[in-house]
């Protein structure tokens, strides 16, 4: 288990696009299994690689539906016309959340830990992190969507945060 250091806001590499993974390595399969770890320990619901500097089409996902996303060179092939409005936090912007306006339904095709294709068809919770975390691929932070002002979490709220 290894807990890698988490980059915030200002730093240049959160802005960069990342590059497809092209084959599985040792190195690469740490590097999911230390973002899982990362991810946990703060206690987040999704983590980029570029959240640990690492500019690789890759990202995880656990929203507590008893699954553990991995998500590698992902594509956002259909995206649903409802929309869903609400609360919006990023383990690189700490302490702070937003409203942003994301797709009710999308689909999206990755490669698994594996690289192994598959398709999954995300609603709700889940698929306002998976299009969170596309955007830390494309260097987009979620505040750059943000409707009206970047808040402080309220202290109270602090444990029931869940910080994409
Ligand atoms: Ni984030």
């Amino acid at each position: 288990m290894a807990i890698r250091s988490i980059r915030t806001i200002g730093d240049a590499i959160l802005e960069k696009k990342t590059k497809a993974v092209k084959e599985m390595t040792g190195r690469l399969k740490e590097l999911i299994s230390d973002m899982f770890d990362t991810m946990y320990d703060a206690n987040g619901v999704g983590l980029a690689a570029p959240q640990v500097g690492i500019l690789k089409q890759i990202f995880v996902v656990d929203i507590g539906d008893g699954k553990q996303y991995v998500a590698i060179n992902p594509e956002i092939t259909v995206v649903g016309e409802e929309v869903q409005t609400g609360e919006e936090g990023c383990l690189s912007v700490p302490g702070k959340e937003g409203v942003v306006t994301r797709p009710m339904h999308i689909k999206v095709k990755a490669l698994d830990q594996n690289m192994n294709e598959y398709t999954l068809d995300a609603s709700g919770f889940l698929a306002r992190a998976f299009s969170h975390e596309n955007d830390h691929l494309q260097g987009i932070l979620y505040t750059e969507k943000v409707e009206g002002e970047l808040e402080d979490v309220v202290y109270e709220e602090l444990e029931e945060e869940e910080e994409i």
